[in-house]
């Protein structure tokens, strides 16, 4: 059986908490797209941890980790997160990458960087991770699967031609350091030792597991907000965010997809440029950053503070429908308990009418926000986990949201570690 975990915003919904609770339950957790531009989240009896590239299903020595084929591969960042989380106490986990799987050149996070230079107050905000660049690369045809590292030939002659294509733009229009074939060759042939012991053929590995009745995790990246075809275009990843794609990304038929949970934060949290509708700024939206999430809201691998809102009922009901949520987990309720009153952002106004539909992105800049507004808890509810210790107005604040989204709230979330929540189902 095969569960997704996904964003239904635009990312930082807290996918990682879940997923690490999730998979106490799992055979295996893969991630399917997206690449180290992910921060993670995770606070367990190990410690506080921001995944990039591994999945959150790390922390279980029982459990199969997998690096699907959807994914962007930077050897390196991986190497390097291994190495800490096992320094750090965790039980060496088990870890997959798939053949498949395309590798994160050196040039991607350059090209990426050189890019929003350029563009200076007009860049898209991206974590300069070489998630543009990869992906353009990878359908262009001129990227490298894991498998033809190990080919030594068509490495050479394959780097030979992307360096000329590559240094036309990196001379010419960066005016940086033109790339070096052989320095490139070199660097790539480590970059292949350090992932040996981890390639594998994961589509067979995957149909074997299911055959065998077990349950896979896949683990979402971003939110849908942020998908190339459903969210805020141009302000969005490269790869695609929805449920769907996992199949895709992960290599596993799409009937095996049964449940999808689409996680969302009580409050609205965005990194980078885009349409934010129900944004909050000035003194308002200092106090929530400074109290969000578990340290405030700043970006987990950018750290770059965060762009904080009231929850968008709009966005996060179009979110949850194009993820194709079977239920919705909501985090972050804790956080509100300072307000007196809350606002929910209930509709759009676009050019004087009122719209429940998210549009597409070149309206979005003309909607205004239409709240509605629901009265606070006013008390401290970090770290409950009875539900009857949860006061009224906050129970009722996620009976409004749950109406509004129009799919089950499966649990909602009190605080940052693992332990920190309540079921309603
Ligand atoms: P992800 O990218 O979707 O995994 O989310 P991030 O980890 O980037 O951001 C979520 C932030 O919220 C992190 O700082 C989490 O530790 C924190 N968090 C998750 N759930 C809760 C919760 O219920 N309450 C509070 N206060 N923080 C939470
Ligand atoms: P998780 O998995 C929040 C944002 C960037 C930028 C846009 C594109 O933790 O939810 P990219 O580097 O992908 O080209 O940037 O997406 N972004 C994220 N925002 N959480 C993330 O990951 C993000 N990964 C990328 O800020 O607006
Ligand atoms: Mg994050």
């Amino acid at each position: 059986m095969v569960k997704a975990i996904v964003g239904a915003n635009w990312g930082d919904e807290g996918k990682g908490k879940i997923t690490d609770l999730f998979a106490r339950e799992a055979d295996v957790v893969i991630r399917f797209q997206g690449g180290a531009n992910a921060g993670h989240t995770i606070i367990n009896d190990y410690g506080k941890f921001a995944l990039h590239t591994l999945p959150s299903g790390v922390f279980y020595p029982e459990v199969t980790n997998i690096i699907g084929n959807g994914v962007a591969l930077d050897i390196r960042k991986l190497h390097a997160e291994l190495t800490e989380l096992v320094s750090r106490g965790v039980p060496q986990p088990r870890l997959l990458v798939s053949e498949r799987c395309q590798v994160m050149m050196p040039y991607h996070p350059l090209l990426d960087t050189y890019e929003e230079e350029r563009l200076s107050d007009k860049a898209f905000g991206s974590t300069k991770s070489g998630i543009g660049p990869f992906y353009s690369d990878k359908y262009a045809k001129i990227g490298f699967q894991v498998c033809e590292l190990f080919d030594d030939d068509l490495l050479r002659e394959r780097l030979d031609k992307v360096c000329t294509l590559k240094n036309t733009m990196i001379v010419h229009l960066y005016h940086k350091p033109a790339l070096d074939p052989e320095a490139l060759y070199r660097e790539m042939a480590e970059q292949r030792e350090l992932i040996r012991p981890y390639v594998a053929d994961t589509f067979t590995f995957l149909r074997k597991t299911l055959e065998q009745g077990k349950t896979v995790l896949l683990e979402g990246q971003l939110g849908t907000m942020k998908d190339p075809d459903f969210g805020i275009y141009p302000m969005v990843t490269s790869s695609h965010t929805v449920a769907a794609f996992g199949c895709i990304g992960a290599g596993i038929p799409p009937t095996e997809l049964k449940e999808i949970v689409a996680v969302t934060k009580a409050y609205s949290s965005a990194v980078g440029g885009g349409e934010f509708v129900s944004e909050l700024f000035g003194d308002e939206a200092e106090e929530l950053r400074r109290r969000g999430g578990d340290k405030g809201e700043y970006g987990a691998t950018t750290g770059r503070p965060r762009r904080v809102g009231w929850f968008d009922a709009v966005a996060t009901r179009y979110g949850c429908r194009m993820q194709g949520a079977t239920g919705v987990v909501l985090t972050c309720l804790d956080v509100l308990g300072y307000l007196d009153e809350i606002r929910v952002c209930t509709g759009y106004e676009i050019d004087g009418e009122v719209t429940r539909e998210f549009p597409v992105s070149c309206k979005l800049g003309r909607a205004k926000p239409v709240y509605t507004t629901l009265p606070g808890w006013k008390c401290d509810i970090r770290g409950i986990t009875d539900p009857d210790k949860i006061p009224q107005q906050a129970k009722d604040y996620v009976a409004f949201l749950e109406k509004e989204i129009g799919v089950p709230i499966l649990m909602y979330s009190t605080g940052p570690r693992r332990e920190e929540i309540i079921r309603t189902r």
